[in-house]
């Protein structure tokens, strides 16, 4: 853990701003009730604070603003794409790229690829956009993460690990032959982005090996993941990030990627691999859906950017930065009292929405009630994780069935907020809770039949 007398400044200075608006609470009253409540359907204009999303909303640096410019918009072997190629390999390892739009333009074409009907598919804990790639090719998402990491309050260091035995356990009950590939997700964005551990990737690999199933990453945060690693794994404290990205990677056949996280772009994705035949299968289904193999639905400055921000990602002084800037919204919360996920993970802090509004049935979306304060308190945007986004309903009597875990997600993005950014989440925060006594639930009143929280609608309970 970090001196908490030691200041770590933003290892940059501004050059660009981009000016931010602070409604008036009345507005914000108004604003909300037009939109039913859901604060995803407030333009971002009037919110003053976005912790919607860490997806897509990096600050550029000015390396990468410069690489923009020499984009090659050529249909075929632009030079930026061999750049690309160049990065990848240097940081990750893996001879070959698919560039892809995003990072679930990835994982369509690679299930599409891998999955045959029947199959299951083990990781930590899939992403929903991977849950539902897996899905729709007629397989089966099955999260093994480790035990810990249900317990929201214990500080265990490595609660993105996957759990062997369930491993072994699931191994024996389908047989090998029904499992195309296991996926770990680094870091574990579906609770607490919490890191796994090196020690538990060589233990999944030696099964995966044991067994003959490739293992893939989903290295949407692999850099975050990297850096605890070097924080809180022992024998790698004095090693670079790049070194232990690299001993990750050593260890996987391929990985999925959202470079819209730890790449540091506004929008790109990749899939990347050491398999010759597979790269070939893989780049001929590209053509189908993202486009020709040297740009895969990506403009040639998109990918002179990426090849850029894959670089600049792995750089020490910024994790450490970046690193502590969560945890440094953590803390101000847990002095307060507030109920938090713990540890803090890489990119987001979660909080335990059943201890934070413990009287509020989760019928009536707590959830969903505290996001409606944040923004009403001070113009703050987060997301529910929880009955709005992960309740499902039982066909037969239409009963809600609840997710295992109630939290709220504020997720930062890279390189835009300062900490005076957090002081003022956490403030907000703080205020919400020591009112919660007066915080009522919400009430559904529209909802659409699937991914209801993007269009959902709410009046008070
Ligand atoms: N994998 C992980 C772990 C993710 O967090 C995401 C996106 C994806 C895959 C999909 O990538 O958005 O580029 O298509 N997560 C965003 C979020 C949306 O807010 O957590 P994408």
């Amino acid at each position: 853990m970090m001196d908490k007398l030691e200041v770590v400044a933003e290892p940059y200075k501004i050059k660009v701003v981009e000016p931010i608006r602070m409604t008036t609470r009345a507005e914000r009253e108004q604003l909300l009730a037009k939109v039913g409540y859901n604060v995803g359907l407030i333009r971002s204009e009037n919110v003053y604070i976005d912790l919607s999303t860490d997806s897509g909303t990096s600050a550029l640096s000015d390396n990468q603003w410069a690489g923009l410019m020499l984009g090659d918009e050529a249909y075929h072997g632009s030079r930026n794409f061999y750049n690309l190629e160049q990065a990848v390999q240097d940081v990750m390892g893996f001879r070959y790229v698919v560039p892809t739009h995003q990072g679930r333009g990835a994982e369509n074409i690679l299930f599409q690829t891998m999955l045959q009907p029947g199959d299951v598919v083990p990781g930590n804990t899939h992403f929903d956009t991977t849950r539902l790639h897996i899905e729709r090719n007629g397989g089966k998402p099955v999260d093994l993460l480790t035990e810990h990491a249900y317990d929201l309050a214990a500080p265990y260091p490595f609660k993105g690990n996957l759990d062997i035995e369930k491993l072994e356990h699931l191994i024996s009950e389908v047989g090998s032959k029904r499992i195309p590939l296991i996926l770990m997700t680094l870091t574990n964005n579906a609770i607490g982005g919490h890191p796994a551990s090196l020690a538990n990737m060589r233990a999944v690999k030696a099964l995966a090996d044991r067994h003959g199933i490739p293992m893939f990453f989903d290295a949407a945060r692999f850099a975050e993941n990297a850096y605890f690693i070097q924080q809180r794994e022992s024998g790698y404290g004095d090693r670079s990030v790049a070194e232990i990205a690299r001993e990750m990677f050593i260890l996987a056949d391929g990985c999925t990627m959202s470079a819209k996280k730890d790449g540091l772009v506004n929008i790109g994705g990749f899939i990347a691999l050491k398999d010759d035949a597979l790269y070939r299968r893989l780049i001929s289904l590209l053509v189908v859906y993202e486009g020709f193999a040297t740009y895969g639905g990506l403009a040639g400055r998109d990918m002179e950017c990426l090849a850029r921000g894959l670089r600049e990602v792995v750089d020490d002084h910024y994790l450490a930065w970046r690193v502590r800037q969560v945890s440094y919204l953590n803390e101000l919360l847990r002095d307060a009292g507030v109920p938090i996920v713990e540890p803090p993970g890489g990119h987001a802090m979660y909080l335990d929405t059943l201890r934070f509004l413990p009287d509020i049935p989760r019928s009536q979306f707590p959830g969903v009630a505290i996001i409606v304060e944040l923004y009403l308190e001070a113009g703050i945007r987060g997301v529910e994780l929880g009955t709005l986004v992960f309740g499902k309903k039982d066909p037969e009597t239409g009963e809600t069935i609840y997710p295992e875990l109630e939290l709220v997600r504020l997720a930062i993005p890279r390189r835009v907020y300062t900490d005076r950014h957090m002081d003022v989440v956490a403030n907000a925060v703080i205020r919400v809770f020591q009112r919660r006594d007066e915080v009522r639930g919400m009430r559904i009143i529209y909802e659409p039949p699937v991914l209801r929280h993007f269009l959902a609608r709410f009046e008070r309970a």
